[in-house]
């Protein structure tokens, strides 16, 4: 005999022809959030930033089935909606570099080959632009004694070499 105590039924359940229970999938929550912020504007056309950075905050990009979206629930010209995303440099439409690769290209790791190391990323990295790592160059932080150095995701490392940075880049799962 099962011991187990029966689970109440409630609104997401139902009951299908044979009889046996059914769950309605559960809503995304980024979802929920984004439309009950719609819904506290009053899906008013002039909270269209807001709701846009809502749901960068959210999503972390902006895309274009999200920005048809809003428009659809906003009542507003898809183009009006895509302008605005456009224009203002803090809303993103293609996803967030995952990682961040930053060579230093002061003078003692450039004379122990950081323009090389720099180029190997670059190429590297060419492949998965989005969502992968964003490689860019910078000057010396003042320990020259590291040279080579790579800043990687904020953390120093140091004596790189390109087997080195395989290696993060394989973790990283770049192409
Ligand atoms: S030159 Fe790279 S840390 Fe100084």
């Amino acid at each position: 005999m099962n011991n187990q105590p029966k689970r109440q039924l409630d609104a997401r359940d139902s009951v299908s022809r044979s009889g046996a229970r059914e769950t309605a999938p559960k809503k995304d929550p980024r979802a929920v959030s984004l439309e009950s912020a719609m819904a506290r504007h009053g899906y008013a056309a002039d909270a269209l930033i807001e709701i846009l950075h809502h749901a960068q905050k959210l999503y972390g990009h902006l895309d274009k089935p999200m920005l048809l979206k809003i428009a659809r629930r906003l009542k507003l010209p898809p183009s009006r909606v895509l302008g605005v995303a456009t224009f203002y440099h803090l809303f993103r439409l293609t996803p967030p570099d995952r990682h961040n690769a930053t060579v230093c290209m002061g003078t003692a790791c450039y004379v122990a080959g950081a323009a090389e190391l720099l180029e190997f990323l670059e190429k590297r990295c060419k492949s998965a632009p989005n969502g992968g790592v964003k490689v860019g160059c910078g000057r010396c932080i003042g320990s020259c004694g590291l040279a080579p150095l790579v800043v990687y995701d904020g953390e120093t490392v140091a004596d790189v070499t390109r087997r080195k940075l395989e290696k993060l880049l394989d973790e990283a799962g770049a192409k």
